[in-house]
């Protein structure tokens, strides 16, 4: 079942009814990794019920054989190449090495493709779906676009999906979005399932992250923890995004790996930090060129929040600490002092008071402009960043009355920051949900314009096991996300629930090789 893709269907649908009534027609459905591509030829095919149909697929193992791709489509129909004039089979023959005649000429190749597609149709329509275009090699993409480029009144459909940046010139392109928020909300719901609790917090940034991508829509609630904080790529989903970034150079890998871990895109500070491995701006351009990130007046962004997730993954655990170390070298400006404290604590490798007082102030200027998701995420870092047992549970607690104000599900928070410090709130027996009040007597300020809601939240807060608000909660995304910070702690904030967590949960999880990004690892990973 296809979720909001109703307009894309129609096309499709178009295209079948005109080939029933002789016509011929071709599309390239176009879209990044996991958008739904291959799941729309699936829908032809079945669309198609009744009609002749042959099947491919680009092979990115076989991109440098000529003609790999086109006798993967042809095979099943090759015994029909007798009906074809002589010499345009004897090039096709040539072409797929059945035949010891010298390689023809590649026209002829595209010709005699274009007759066998005709030949086919001459009973009836006739279905033909080609997926992964962008790993066809280019032989065999030449001939298949100079036989689709002359189709006409045959009956033939000819529908081609291609990852980004493929092109077909010639033939009209369908771009395939991301799914509306409705729908992507509903498709989480199905994906979830009954087996995986998503608790609001989680559920938005799953929204927020995946941007409509039905791929990471289904396969990043099974690894997000039901603690609601991490977010880690499930390896399909990783390598699905990575794919375009390994293929670029070691520097250019670098330098995205350093970028990835400063999500705020500050250009400034990413080439400044990424000095220190060797790698500098022209360094970027390759990362241009392949549309994986854009740069604009001092700033950077990677196209889609799962590449940026994808390559911060991919960096080497050892190998993080020094990327965010050599960001927190490069954050020096007073204004800075939030991120940097962020970086410091993703580079620690044990208790360390110095930057636990860091993160602290970091949470009191978050606290201090109602961002109470940061201070309690920055809160709940330094306790573990805590070398005295007093300290932690001092923070653990302040974390917790944060995230009453946030109007987070706190009991799950709690029982977390317990098992994890060991030292919980009030010896753990508290009820969380009561200390809100706790958050102006403890810090000594007014609980804030969010006081009611946040306990309106707090009532009707935690989503039992497979329990699901459904698409309305989709209609809060707006607010939510207004609710989380974008200043300073809100970054500090994004960046703990993204990487800082994924460092922790992530990588491990998904047992990472250590030579994803060699660039890095030969340079500064020593
Ligand atoms: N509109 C949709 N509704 C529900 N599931 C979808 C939708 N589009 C794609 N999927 C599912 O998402 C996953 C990724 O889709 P896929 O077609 O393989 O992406 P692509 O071919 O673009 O990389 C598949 O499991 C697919 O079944
Ligand atoms: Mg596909």
């Amino acid at each position: 079942m296809l979720y909001g893709r109703s307009a894309e269907q129609g096309v499709i649908d178009r295209l079948l009814s005109d080939s029933r009534s002789g016509r011929s027609g071709t599309l390239l459905i176009r879209g990044e990794p996991g958008i739904g591509k291959t799941a729309l030829l699936d829908y032809a095919a079945t669309a198609a019920e009744g009609l002749r149909m042959i099947r491919g697929t680009g092979v990115e193992s076989e991109a440098e054989l000529p003609f790999a791709g086109l006798h993967l489509l042809l095979r099943p129909v090759l015994d029909q190449v007798g009906a074809l004039p002589e010499h345009q089979e004897r090039a096709l023959r040539a072409a797929f090495g059945l035949a010891s005649v010298e390689a023809g000429d590649r026209l002829l190749v595209g010709l005699a493709v274009l007759s066998l597609l005709s030949e086919l149709a001459e009973d009836g329509p006739l279905l033909v779906l080609v997926d992964d275009a962008q790993w066809l090699d280019r032989a065999s993409t030449d001939a298949l676009l100079f036989a689709a480029r002359r189709l006409d009144a045959e009956g033939v459909v000819l529908i081609f999906a291609a990852r980004e940046p493929f092109t077909a010139p010639g033939v009209p392109e369908l771009p395939v979005k991301g799914l509306d928020v409705a729908s992507a909300a509903a498709l989480l719901n199905t994906a979830a399932g009954t087996s995986v609790a998503i608790n609001p917090a989680v559920r938005y940034r799953l929204l927020a992250e995946a941007r409509g991508n039905p791929l990471a829509l289904i396969e990043l609630p099974a690894a997000a923890p039901s603690d609601g904080t991490a977010l880690p790529l499930t390896s399909r989903v990783q390598d699905a995004f990575l794919s375009q970034v390994r293929v670029l150079p070691e520097a250019t890998q670098g330098l995205l790996a350093v970028a990835a871990a400063e999500d705020t895109g500050d250009l400034d500070v990413v080439l400044r930090a990424a000095a220190g491995f060797g790698d500098f701006l022209e360094d970027l351009h390759p990362a241009e060129r392949a549309g994986l990130v854009l740069v604009d007046a001092g700033t950077m962004t990677f196209r889609h929040p799962l590449v940026r997730a994808a390559v911060y993954q991919g960096i080497p655990p050892s190998l993080r600490l020094a990327v965010h170390k050599a960001l927190a070298e490069a954050l020096d400006r007073p204004d800075d002092a939030d991120r940097r404290a962020w970086h410091l604590a993703m580079s620690a490798t044990g208790p360390d008071e110095e930057v636990a007082a860091e993160l602290e102030r970091t949470a009191v200027r978050a606290s201090d402009r109602s961002g109470y998701a940061a201070a309690a995420t920055a809160y709940e870092r330094a306790a573990r960043l805590s070398a005295r047992p007093e300290s932690r549970a001092r923070r653990l607690t302040l974390a917790a009355d944060h995230w009453v104000h946030h109007g987070d599900p706190v009991p799950e928070r709690v029982a977390i920051a317990e098992r994890r410090g060991r030292a919980g709130p009030a010896g753990g027996g508290r009820q969380p949900a009561r200390t809100g009040s706790g958050l102006r007597d403890r810090t000594g300020r007014r609980a804030g314009p969010g006081g009611r809601r946040d306990r309106d939240v707090a009532g009707r807060r935690e989503p039992r096991p497979g329990q699901h608000r459904g698409a309305a909660d989709a209609a809060l995304l707006p607010r939510r996300d207004r609710a989380l910070p974008r200043t300073a702690p809100g970054r500090a904030d994004h960046r703990h629930r993204g990487p800082g967590h994924r460092a922790g949960h992530g990588a491990r999880a998904l047992g990472q090789p250590d030579e994803r990004l060699p660039g890095l690892s030969r340079r500064g990973g020593g």
